[in-house]
């Protein structure tokens, strides 16, 4: 969007797109009817641009304050393997939270060696398969954790770098879900159990304690509780490494102004110069932030009914953003091939899935949308792809990477053959 942008959109779409003079809109230059004309709806359309750009900021960002950093990839946000490569090639370190996301962070081609291994239930299977692969970091999250690290570490008499997991008992203003960093949680250490951990990684023959880690939740818009779990790892003794977790919320609303990356990547490295000292490696592991406002997703208008209120039906739903029904998370709307229509009256935009609970939007304003409109949902790359699901038989969209006016499909849509696939007869 550029200050001469006639039709101008809000901070909640990709960086760069634009409403066109035939009133439609566009993503990384390319028009979203033609898009959907080409691949079908409903599909998640990525700026390309924007992640790199994000991706950039949180580098430039994190080396410009202090130098000796890493920005990770948490890549649970966004899992494809096209989204891995960019991200590598900009420059990234990945965080993975199991072995499926390992296998497609090095197909991907991030480096093993700037790979971390995180998960509270990891199993010995994934701890080989990481050995194997040569990660780089693996984020301790319980006493059984590193019993069974050192065992499989031993068995090849090998040494494996670590970071314990603390949780901090520091709660962000988020939804219960997507909070981690409170006392009674179930990931990492709590600060009553963290000295014995960090005392029986110390004592490891194969394992070498790098630092400590924490993560205290996600889509959070306040910086305050990231300085407050700075300062309770610096409670813990003295480390080379601190991964200080990501978290940072985003805009879904037009009214949302969230802190920017700047902003929260200065907040972090002031803290971690003020309580933890000089000398120290920091890592910070944004997943939502770096990817969510990269991505729309396109659905066509099936149907449109009055029942009381207004119900205007999509070709998707739970089946590709599960995040409205799981965390009561609001989203805007609007028709992609008619951006520029005036006025409105106000919908509950739905999915297509047999429950009452597949309600995309409630109480949204759209202008007389009618069985063909294309319906745009901005900011649905994070945690959308990511947790699209075959409910119903419904096969999962395609993820199309747009830049410069090119379209091409990093993701095919699924096919019902797709849906049969793992039968076995
Ligand atoms: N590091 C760790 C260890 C994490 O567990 C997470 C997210 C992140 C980093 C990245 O957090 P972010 O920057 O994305 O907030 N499905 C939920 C979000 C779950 C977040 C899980 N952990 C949603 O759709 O809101």
């Amino acid at each position: 969007m550029s200050a001469a942008d006639p039709y101008p959109l809000s901070h909640v779409y990709p960086l760069g797109s634009r409403v066109n003079n035939r009133g439609h809109l566009e993503i990384g230059g390319c028009d979203t009817v033609e898009l959907a004309a080409e691949f079908g709806t409903p599909a998640y359309v990525v700026a390309e641009h924007d992640l790199r750009a994000r991706a950039q900021a949180y580098r430039r960002g994190l080396t410009a304050r202090h130098p000796d950093g890493d920005v990770l990839f948490a890549s649970k946000a966004f899992p494809c393997t096209a989204v891995y490569r960019v991200l590598a090639e900009e420059g990234l370190a990945c965080d993975v939270a199991s072995g499926g996301e390992l296998a497609l962070a090095l197909r991907g081609g991030f480096d093993p060696g700037r790979i971390y291994l995180h998960g509270n239930a990891k199993s010995p299977g994934e701890l080989n398969y990481a050995l194997e692969a040569g990660v780089g970091h693996i984020v301790l999250d319980s006493l059984h954790d590193i019993e069974r690290l050192e065992r499989v570490v031993a068995e090849r008499a090998a040494i494996q770098d670590v970071l314990i997991r603390i949780t901090p008992n520091v709660a962000g203003d988020t939804h219960s879900a997507i909070s981690t960093g409170q006392a009674d949680s179930k990931f990492g250490f709590g600060l009553a159990e963290a000295p014995r951990a960090i005392e029986r990684v110390a004592d490891a023959a194969h394992l070498r304690l790098a630092g400590l880690h924490c993560h205290i939740g996600s889509q959070l818009l306040d910086l305050e509780p990231f300085v407050r779990a700075v300062e309770a790892l610096a409670t813990l003794g003295d480390f080379d490494v601190y991964n200080l977790g990501g978290g940072l919320g985003v805009a879904y609303l037009e009214a949302q102004e969230p802190p920017s990356i700047a902003d929260y990547v200065a907040t972090l490295t002031d803290a971690a110069h003020r309580v933890l000292g000089a000398g120290k490696r920091l890592l910070i592991e944004p997943g939502r932030s770096l990817v969510a406002n990269s991505t729309v997703t396109l659905y066509t208008v099936e149907t449109v009914k009055r029942n009381i209120s207004s119900w205007v039906a999509v070709d998707g739903g739970m089946s590709d953003n599960l995040r409205p029904m799981l965390y009561g998370s609001r989203y805007e709307a609007a028709l992609a091939n008619r951006m520029l229509a005036t006025g409105g009256e106000i919908h509950h935009l739905v999915g297509k899935h047999c429950e009452s609970g597949d309600v995309i939007i409630r109480d949204v304003t759209l202008p007389s949308p009618v069985p063909g409109d294309l319906v745009v949902t901005p900011a649905t790359g994070a945690y959308g792809h990511a947790m699209a699901n075959n409910y119903n038989g419904i096969p999962r969209p395609p993820v199309i990477f747009c830049r410069d006016g090119d379209a091409r499909v990093v993701v095919r849509r699924e096919t019902y053959d797709d849906l049969m696939a793992r039968d076995v007869n």
